[in-house]
């Protein structure tokens, strides 16, 4: 091997880096799954959903509702729970917000869904458009990870 293929080769390494390294950059390939909502018993409700992420970095930033003027994105950390901004949607992996760790709260209900029905909710991503999900009211103990 002379001087001039190893330093080719060289350069073919630091560019394939490169291309690895702006795979962040590519556009977000989302798909939401597994939607529930729990039935309410107050005026307050949580939904459950896992967002699948087939391309680029993206975050979840915010959700709407017409069931609730008032919808945040909560972490729950040591069992007690926290408004956040965001949450990552991370490339090629998935948001999962599931009974006991990170949900959507629904304060100051304006109706009570109930079981059977669909509640329509709006998700904000910061770079994909938004999708609005038909999200199932299922009982208030539904737990499809404990099945
Ligand atoms: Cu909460």
């Amino acid at each position: 091997m002379n001087r001039r293929t190893v330093l080719v080769g060289a350069l073919a390494l630091t560019t394939g880096l490169a291309l690895t390294g702006c795979s962040s950059d590519s556009r977000p390939e989302l798909e939401v799954t597994g939607a529930f909502m729990p039935q309410p018993v107050g005026d307050m409700a949580a939904g459950f959903l896992v967002v699948k992420n087939s391309g680029g970095t993206d975050r979840l930033t915010s959700v709407s509702s017409a069931l609730s003027d008032h919808v945040t994105i909560h972490e729950t950390k040591n069992q007690a729970m926290r408004m956040v901004s965001s949450f990552e949607v991370p490339a090629g992996g998935e948001l999962d917000l599931g009974r006991g760790g990170n949900h959507i709260m629904f304060m100051d209900l304006k109706k009570q869904p109930k079981q059977g029905e669909t509640v329509s909710v709006e998700l904000h991503f910061e770079k994909a458009d938004p999708i609005t999900v038909d999200v199932p009211v299922k009982e208030t103990t539904y737990n499809p990870k404990k099945q």
